[in-house]
């Protein structure tokens, strides 16, 4: 039964294997940034709660981009199990830690995946992954540039207000909206 439904599409077993581990990923990443909005919420931290409610969408968009391709391909789109959502966090800046920790972790997954592509001769998927390569420059620059702004403005006083406010306003390559 497999080689027969194998026989319908160039979409090699492993390849399907290791998109349905980052269509799980994606997930992952929407229910963390879901729960690290609720956490922001509870703790004061409107603007960056609502900076994290469009993470998840984003999240969850990217989710579904790779299962309409394993789909379109012939393969088997794993509806993924949620599991391992951190529901507390130990602090504001920690939160933007682990978001980074969280994108870092992406775009390796998302390189593995070209590299495997590649060995397979997967050049649809080549091709198809190169989206995602060029959307984690901006996923791991937004987040990286959040951890930062803990340091330049300071959490002292009126600190964390600020960095709040600013949180949503990151834009990759807008240096000036900042
Ligand atoms: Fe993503
Ligand atoms: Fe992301």
């Amino acid at each position: 039964m497999k080689d027969l439904v194998r026989m319908r599409t160039s979409l090699k077993e492993e390849i399907e294997r290791i998109l349905n581990e980052q269509i799980k990923m994606e997930a992952h990443s929407s229910a963390i940034y879901l729960s690290m909005a609720a956490w922001c919420d509870r703790n004061g931290f409107d603007f960056s709660a609502g900076y994290f409610y469009k993470q998840s969408n984003e999240e969850r968009n990217h989710m579904l981009k790779l299962f309409n391709y394993v789909s379109d391909m012939g393969g088997h789109a794993i509806s993924p199990e949620v599991t391992n959502v951190p529901q507390e966090f130990d602090g504001f800046r920690d939160v933007f830690e682990l978001a980074l920790q969280q994108e870092i972790a992406v775009s390796n997954s998302i390189n593995r995946i070209v590299g495997q592509a590649r060995q397979f001769n997967d050049f649809a998927t080549d091709q198809f992954m190169q989206w995602f390569v060029k959307e984690q420059i901006e996923e791991e620059y937004v987040a990286r540039r959040a951890v930062e702004l803990f340091d330049v403005i300071g959490e002292e006083g009126v600190g964390r207000y600020m960095i709040d406010k600013a949180i949503p306003k990151i834009t990759y390559g807008d240096v000036e909206a900042q």
